[in-house]
């Protein structure tokens, strides 16, 4: 057996589940999940038509690199969205849903056997982060290292935690704009700090932006920014710099499996011989219908209609009794727990919740690492705004009443 694979943790609701083991809510208040990331809005139709419509094709093994008119609807996207141009032929390549994505590309540029006299290869990842940053660093032989995100300057990671040393031994840094959990975007100023420090240590840099089209901030213009878009406004190219942008959050499609990357080309052309390998081409019907989502923004913009007017509503009731605030992006809210509710401990509080009012939210320790010191998910849990804006208030309520009627 490959024994990297005994250093992978439990998943947060493995985690969970161990948690609020032989907890018995409330049997007359219906459950309430606001614990797992996963967009509950419907899929459009004219999106499932578009794959019924597309069965052609099953017939023949697709290519690895997709078909040309979905990496041109991929291209044309980055096109209207970031202002950015990117070659369909060598920049831009369809992949099966972020996730395998990023723990592929780890996979590819990960070399285990540099740097062994120093500790060997590191993965420099946000903290809290994705989970499968962290799996994706350690199945590929790296050592992946946190920077604790500073709830004073917006959540963002404090990059400085990172030492020189450290720099020099890391090959990847993964980036999350906007973050999973704190929903904060990484600023221009951030970005420049990054691109100089890949052009010292030479490392690539992965920017997750699956939550890119769920935001606050002003339609169109309050878009968050993104990698390609930061590069291109500091006058770079994309070297050592590949965007994942995925059709999951976007267009409500979970289960089609569906995003691209884009960026690097020679990062790309490595990528494409790996998936070849490892087999990741892109059904043909998958990649029609993805066509067809990426060449609309209708959708889009109804979409996230539906999660600012849910934000609004939701947001204000939980800051009376919680530290809150609207994130810049993405579907959460990243709560701080009131100390006196458990003594501030984000697992009590979300144990008594689930006990008390059936509601189901994560811990945000079970999302970070301990590091430099201490955990920075501690003391905050993850409130993932995903099902209908009725049953989101409903939780909010409970959760108001929960924290006030705490002796
Ligand atoms: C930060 C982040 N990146 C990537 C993903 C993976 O999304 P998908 O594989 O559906 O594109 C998720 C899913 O929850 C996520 O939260």
């Amino acid at each position: 057996m490959n024994p990297l694979l005994s250093r992978l943790q439990p998943y947060p609701f493995e985690r969970l589940r161990e948690l609020t083991r032989g907890v018995t809510p409330p049997a007359d208040l219906r459950p309430i999940s606001l614990g797992i990331g996963e967009p509950r809005h419907p899929t459009p139709d004219f999106l499932k038509q578009a794959l019924a419509g597309a069965m052609d094709g099953l017939a023949v093994y697709p290519a690895t690199a997709g078909e040309l008119p979905l990496r041109e609807a991929c291209a044309s996207w980055v096109q209207r969205r970031y202002g950015v141009t990117v070659d369909a032929a060598t920049e831009v390549l369809p992949v099966n849903g972020s996730r395998e994505a990023l723990f592929a590309l780890a996979q590819t540029v990960i070399d285990p056997t540099r740097d062994r006299e120093r500790g060997g290869p590191v993965v420099v990842s946000p903290n809290p982060f994705y989970q499968i940053y962290e799996g994706a660093a350690l199945l590929s032989g790296a050592t992946p290292v946190f920077a604790n995100s500073d709830p004073a300057r917006n959540f963002a990671a404090d990059w400085r935690q990172i030492d020189d040393a450290t720099w020099a031994r890391t090959q990847l840094l993964f980036v999350c704009s906007p973050g999973n959990p704190t929903g904060a975007v990484v600023p221009l100023e951030e970005w420049k700090q990054l691109f100089e420090l890949s052009d010292r240590h030479g490392f690539v840099i992965a920017s997750d932006e699956c939550y890119s089209e769920i935001y606050f901030g002003e339609e169109g213009a309050g878009a968050p920014l993104g990698g390609l878009q930061a590069a291109k406004a500091l006058g770079r190219d994309f070297t050592n710099l590949i965007a994942f942008t995925s059709l999951s959050k976007r267009s409500n499609v979970p289960g089609l499996r569906s995003g691209f990357v884009a960026g690097d080309a020679r990062i790309l052309k490595q990528f494409l011989l790996y998936r070849t390998y490892h087999g990741s081409a892109m059904s043909p019907t998958v990649q029609r219908a993805s066509a067809v989502a990426w060449n609309d923004e209708a959708h889009v913009a109804e979409n996230r209609a539906l999660y600012r007017a849910k934000f609004a509503q939701v947001t204000p009731l939980l800051s009376q009794v919680m530290d809150v605030r609207l994130p810049d992006a993405g579907f959460y809210l990243w709560a701080g727990v009131p100390a006196r509710v458990g003594g501030g401990s984000d697992t009590a509080f979300a144990r008594e919740l689930l006990a008390q009012y059936n509601v189901t939210v994560l811990p945000g320790s079970y999302l970070a690492r301990e590091a430099h010191g201490g955990n920075p998910g501690t003391g905050r849990v993850r409130l993932a705004l995903v099902a209908g804006v009725e049953e989101c208030l409903e939780a909010a309520h409970r959760i108001v009443s929960f924290i006030k009627n705490h002796p």
